[in-house]
């Protein structure tokens, strides 16, 4: 099958033949007899038991992911950020040390710099596009390397082939988190990434109507995790969510086409707006990693970030001016959101530190979404004026 065609096909239902999958809504499930029971337990039956170590709804998303991902298979959690830390703390034991991108979402630099660190483990932010950058940061106790590409929010890439080489040859696993573009337009795994991330609340569920989160990677990597992680920490996703998302991620292609093709508009204009001090999208021909782009993207995907002239009073002013866009942290909604992480998704990271990363005070973060361009336009240049 082709990718679109993987994105709607449904399975047939095993009990009715509905169309859709129903919702299995119940947290347990029965065994016919003590047997079963036990088989299943001892994993020698592929049966249900209780709704945290697996349910068909969810189990039906994870096949569904890992599919699209290429990956052997997925795990779904009830967050980005329980997916996320669920790999750490699943890889991870104390006295390892972690190389971590500096330019990262705000709540994954946090658990970055306080949580793990309860464990005993060390984590050293580097500003790396390359293998070659990454090299000199990795000791014989990195186990993990972990980054985003595009990175959150100002959209620097780096080189997947690369840093997974580097990363192998040197005994380390390679995380991604893939959020901002979604399996539709970029596969870590393709390119010698170990384990991707997403933030399923985003690009994937698409409506802006549920939290999520997946991991997806080999079989000896899920396999274990599910069995600790999933199991003992109990961060799942639930059975109506998986189905939400599900449904959501049938649409992904042409949400991902309609918005991509909006952001590319969007942002030549405000390139050219004297309000505008500077424009970070991946599809404008002065985009500074537009070789890394050609390597390893399908498209630029559809979030915008560009930094105001003055700062962060005129970032909090045109929060308070946009009437379509929505006010709202997030991104990959149908509808357009706009933010200033500098007072709301990365206000928790210290200024120095942001500035370190590239995001200015002025600096504004645009996910466009499938409304008609002209209106969301409409609306961005009455505020910026
Ligand atoms: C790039 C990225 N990764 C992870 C997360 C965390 O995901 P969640 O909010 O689903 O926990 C976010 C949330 O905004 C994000 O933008």
């Amino acid at each position: 099958m082709n990718y679109s065609t993987k994105l709607v096909k449904v399975n047939k239902d095993p009990g009715h033949g509905s169309h859709i999958s129903p919702v299995y809504l119940t947290s347990t499930f029965v065994f016919d007899d003590a047997e079963i029971g036990a088989k299943r337990f001892a994993g020698e039956d592929p049966g249900f038991m209780y709704s945290r170590l697996g349910n068909p709804n969810v189990r039906e998303l994870e096949e569904k992911v890992a599919a699209l991902e290429f990956g052997e298979g997925c795990l779904a959690f009830s967050s980005g950020m329980a997916a996320i830390t669920g790999c750490f703390l699943g890889i991870l034991q104390a006295g390892d040390h972690v190389v971590a991108h500096t330019a990262l979402y705000g709540a994954t630099h946090a658990f970055l710099t306080t949580t793990i660190k309860k464990f005993g483990i060390d984590v050293t932010f580097v500003p790396f596009k390359t293998g070659e950058e990454l090299e000199p940061h990795i000791t014989d106790r990195t186990k993990v390397v972990y980054f985003e590409t595009p990175s959150n929010p100002t959209l620097s890439l780096v080189d997947m082939e690369s840093v997974a080489a580097i990363s192998r040859q040197k005994g380390a696993l390679t995380i991604v988190d893939n959020t901002f573009l979604s399996p539709y337009l970029q596969n870590p795994i393709l390119h010698g990434i170990d384990i991707v991330v997403h933030s399923a609340t985003k690009y994937l569920s698409g409506h802006g109507y549920l939290i999520g989160g997946l991991v997806i990677s080999r079989k000896d990597i899920i396999d274990p995790m599910r069995k600790e992680v999933q199991k003992n920490m109990g961060a799942n996703l639930s059975p109506m969510d998986a189905w939400l998302l599900y449904q959501g991620i049938r649409t992904l292609h042409i949400r991902m086409d309609r918005s991509q093709e909006n952001a590319q508009i969007l942002a030549q204009r405000l390139a050219n707006h004297k309000a505008v001090d500077k424009v970070y999208f991946p599809g404008l021909a002065n985009f500074e990693d537009k070789n890394i782009m050609e390597k390893q993207m399908k498209g630029p995907g559809a979030m915008i970030s560009f930094i105001l002239k003055g700062g962060y009073e005129t970032g909090v002013k045109l929060m308070n001016s946009v009437k379509l866009s929505t006010l709202a942290v997030s991104l990959g909604d149908v509808g357009t959101l706009i933010q200033h992480p500098a007072s709301m998704t990365h206000a928790i990271i210290p200024k120095e530190e942001r500035e370190k990363a590239g995001i200015d005070d002025g600096l504004v973060r645009f996910s466009v979404g499938i409304e008609d361009v002209e209106d969301i336009w409409k609306d961005l240049e009455m505020a910026l004026g």
